[in-house]
């Protein structure tokens, strides 16, 4: 059964693998200088930052690096995430990072704790997005600001495609919304941010392209796990979206594309920052 959102019956299931290719081979090799672009001309050393669902912590770590004396604390839900991304901090010899396990919808820090709050590809996997805006709020200092980056699907570009690839992308879609989360959140940033309370916000995009050999081929076999992975398959064929074998039609058009020498792959990330009003 759906909503008028598609959302589906099954809610607030994280919809990726934390072992799977995805993670391992695009969230783990993310930067604060390209995936924080947005969010690093607001940083000042000696800022106290909060990375709210830091996964892996790759872009955590390069926030900490930008504001050096200062400090980044980096929260996630999932123990795996957080010893990786503490691994990292280490390998780094960085020693104002700290990583803990806290639900962004109930934050364990005290109102007014942090210069900036930011938030990378999670906000579009949770069904209510607002209070969990309201939290990161709650936590700002008065002037303080969050910094939002999520995807929208609306902005992906793929060719060349005889429609496999077209399929497989809404299969995509329908597998987000089925988790909870909004595959269109990057458009909605600063409505969102409005509604918890923000005073003043400002919009912009940025994208990101797969169109070398080895970025394409790379993203090929990322995609395909997560095609052939239990997690997708099992919700396509349960919800009716797709047979056994358009699933494996799928696949073989991954692997066909990241081996096609014009293979090119774009997609769309909204951006957001938001002030937590000034007080007298
Ligand atoms: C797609 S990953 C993004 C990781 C990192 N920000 C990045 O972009 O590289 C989303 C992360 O949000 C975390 N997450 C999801 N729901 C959460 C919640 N309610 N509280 C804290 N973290 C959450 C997941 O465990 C996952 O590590």
């Amino acid at each position: 059964m759906q909503d008028d959102a598609g959302h589906s019956e099954q809610q607030d299931a994280y919809m990726h693998e934390y072992d799977g290719a995805l993670t391992e081979q695009v969230i783990a090799g993310r930067t604060a200088d390209v995936h924080g672009a947005f969010f690093l001309p607001y940083l000042r050393a000696g800022m106290d930052v909060l990375d709210c669902g830091c996964g892996p912590g790759s872009i955590t770590v390069g926030l900490a690096e930008a504001v050096t004396p200062g400090s980044v604390t980096g929260i996630d839900l999932e123990e795996s995430q957080l010893a990786r991304a503490h691994e990292t901090a280490s390998g780094l010899g960085l020693a104002n990072v700290t990583f803990e396990t806290a639900d962004v919808r109930d934050l364990p820090f005290e109102d007014g704790r942090f210069d900036a709050v930011f938030s990378h590809a999670m906000l579009e996997h949770l069904p209510d997005p607002v209070p969990v805006l309201v939290e990161m709020r709650r936590v700002l200092k008065p002037g303080g600001l969050a910094a939002i980056r999520c995807i929208d699907l609306d902005g992906t570009i793929i060719a060349p495609d005889d429609g496999r690839l077209a399929a497989g992308h809404e299969l995509w879609r329908k597998y987000r919304q089925h988790c909870g989360g909004d595959a269109f959140m990057g458009r909605r940033l600063r409505a969102l941010l409005r509604e918890a309370g923000f005073a003043r916000t400002v919009g912009t995009t940025s994208s990101e392209t797969w169109a070398t050999p080895e970025r394409a081929q790379s993203m090929s076999s990322v995609m395909t796990d997560e095609f052939t992975g239990p997690k997708i398959a099992q919700a396509a064929i349960q919800m009716g979206w797709a047979d056994q074998a358009e699933l494996e039609a799928i696949a073989h058009a991954l692997d066909d594309w990241g081996t096609h020498p014009d293979a090119f792959m774009a997609i769309v990330w909204g951006e957001a920052v938001g002030w937590k009003e000034q007080t007298c």
